[in-house]
């Protein structure tokens, strides 16, 4: 029997089960740096559309190309320099110079970057290069009905490069960047409403069509959400068809995903349909502690603090925990059902809310308490536990993995993922806006954690995991912000210091 028979033979859920198998019996880290692949992606020989940096800029009438160019710099580009000193694992001086780092706007796995875009517009199909902040043209003429989307201003395309992320992380990399990819969504949802774009993710596209328009092998890299863009400025309409040859991207390609249980994952994902009703977690009746009406939170930059190992330790406003949590909640992207998570949380100093675990009720506005104070969230890195001891409070993202596979085939991971992603992100984007600071750290999504959330047993298993807090006011390290607004030295903004950024950290 051949693989490829072996594969045909599998029932829905089959790669998943395969997969989270996989996860929880991989060892440590044993990454080879001399085999990391280029950060970024160019079509060297392309035509260009140079962006202004300054998008403050006055434009009487923003073209598409603009308007597209200033929300993937919000999601891609480059937002600030850091000059950063190292640090050790438990966060203590390492001595040495200091590095020069550039930050991005969203947060990515071991600030690997993995995710690409690609955007559709009535002149052509564009690639976004965040080195140069240009768009180069892959094919000139309007790909928007070819993408399945022909109604919109533009077609946003996120992409994979999965040995960006995998040649570190492997098989985990596939569960980084389908939390990216959630969290690049979400930070184009956040900077869409401050630009006035008009952003909806669709998840059901069918991935090879698009693969084919936009010239990927699916194998390297894939595609992994579609998004519709609605511009202010006026349509010019259909654009004209289709032509010319395609551009040729910057060589040597990344390495394909070949075999493993990644690689069977994300090819058996094509089945796409709609999930039906979803179920909840089980829940003991128990006293609901009442979080009252959560004022909004006004998220008018898609910024971000996140401390990789500290926060101040000081205790979070009850009000401040409701409106994070109402901003986690769905709706999901991609229309996903509402029940495709429920958030727990884990309270370490929160005012006015006794420390211990909670499961969160969006509908009444009220937490319920499912496990002991002080919970051991498992082994953990040594940044996470440093960052445990001053956090305010923990977000935790449960999903049932297998809940949707009947309807959505082995689809669902990736779509339950990019939900939890989204959650988090938006989550961190209120925390941001309320003055505090959050951080995804991917490794307290353990056994541990569901066993303290009353979830062993069940099939339902921590997502992802947001530490909240308030950011410390000093640090060794000093930032720079190169976005429109720019000048400022704001030590309090980015990370204080990043021992990821090292590359010596096994992080996430
Ligand atoms: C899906 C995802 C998982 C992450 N997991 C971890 C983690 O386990 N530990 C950690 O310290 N940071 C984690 N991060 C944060 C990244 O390391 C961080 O975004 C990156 O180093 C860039 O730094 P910045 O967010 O301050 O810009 C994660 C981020 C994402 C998006």
């Amino acid at each position: 029997m051949t693989a490829n028979d072996h594969e045909r033979r599998l029932m829905p859920g089959d790669a998943t089960r395969r997969y989270l198998a996989a996860l929880r019996e991989r060892g440590p880290l044993d990454v080879r740096w001399d085999r990391a692949p280029t950060r970024h992606k160019r079509y060297p020989e392309a035509a260009r559309v140079t962006l202004p940096w300054r998008t403050a800029e006055p434009s009487p009438e923003p073209s598409p190309e603009i308007l597209a160019g200033a929300l993937l710099r919000e999601l891609l580009g480059f937002d600030r320099l850091v000059w950063l000193h190292q640090l050790d694992e438990e966060c203590a001086a390492a001595g040495g110079a200091p590095m020069l780092v550039l930050g991005r706007p969203a947060p990515s796995g071991g600030a690997l970057y993995p995710i690409e875009a690609y955007v559709a517009l009535a002149g052509g199909l564009y690639h976004y290069d965040p080195v140069h902040h240009v768009l180069e043209l892959v094919r000139g003429g309007d790909h928007r009905p070819v993408l399945g989307l022909p109604q919109a201003g533009g077609v946003l395309v996120l992409t994979a490069v999965f040995w960006r992320s995998m040649f570190k992380y492997g098989d985990f990399g596939y569960r980084l960047m389908c939390q990216e990819t959630g969290v690049l969504l979400a930070q184009a949802q956040a900077a869409g409403a401050r630009l006035e774009i008009g952003v909806r993710a669709h998840l059901g596209l069918r991935d090879a069509d698009l693969e084919c328009v936009l010239g990927l092998d699916g194998r390297r890299e894939a595609v992994m959400a579609a998004l519709s863009l609605t511009f202010p400025c006026r349509d010019d309409g259909p654009g004209e068809p289709v032509h010319g040859d395609r551009a040729r991207p910057s060589s040597p390609p990344p390495l394909p995903l070949i075999g493993g249980p990644a690689a069977l994952l994300h090819r058996s994902t094509a089945t796409t349909g709609e999930p039906g009703p979803l179920p909840e977690p089980p829940l003991a009746p128990g006293h609901r502690h009442p979080l009252g009406d959560p004022a909004p939170v006004p998220v008018t930059r898609p910024s971000r603090t996140s401390p990789p190992a500290g926060y101040r330790p000081v205790a979070l406003p009850l009000a401040d925990l409701a409106a994070v949590l109402a901003a986690a909640g769905p709706p999901h992207p991609g229309d996903l059902p509402e029940a495709t998570l429920t958030t727990y949380l884990l309270a370490q100093r929160v005012d006015g809310l006794p420390p211990a675990a909670y499961r969160h009720h969006p509908a009444t506005r009220t937490l319920t308490r499912v496990g002991p104070p002080d919970a051991p969230p498992g082994p953990l890195h040594a940044n996470t536990r440093a960052a445990l001891r001053t956090a305010a409070a923990v977000l935790i993202a449960v999903g049932d993995p297998l809940a949707a596979v009947e309807q959505v085939g082995d689809r669902w991971y990736r779509l339950q993922q990019i939900a939890a992603g989204a959650a988090a992100h938006r989550a961190a984007l209120a925390a941001f806006a309320l003055g505090r600071a959050a951080r995804i750290h991917s490794d307290g999504a353990n056994d541990a954690t569901d066993h303290v959330l009353g979830l062993a047993g069940t099939p339902f298993r921590s997502l992802s995991f947001l530490l909240l807090g308030t950011p410390l006011t000093r640090g060794p390290s000093l930032v720079r912000d190169l976005t429109s607004q720019g000048g400022d030295h704001s030590p309090a903004r980015a990370p204080a210091t990043n021992p990821c950024f090292s590359g010596l950290t096994p992080t996430s």
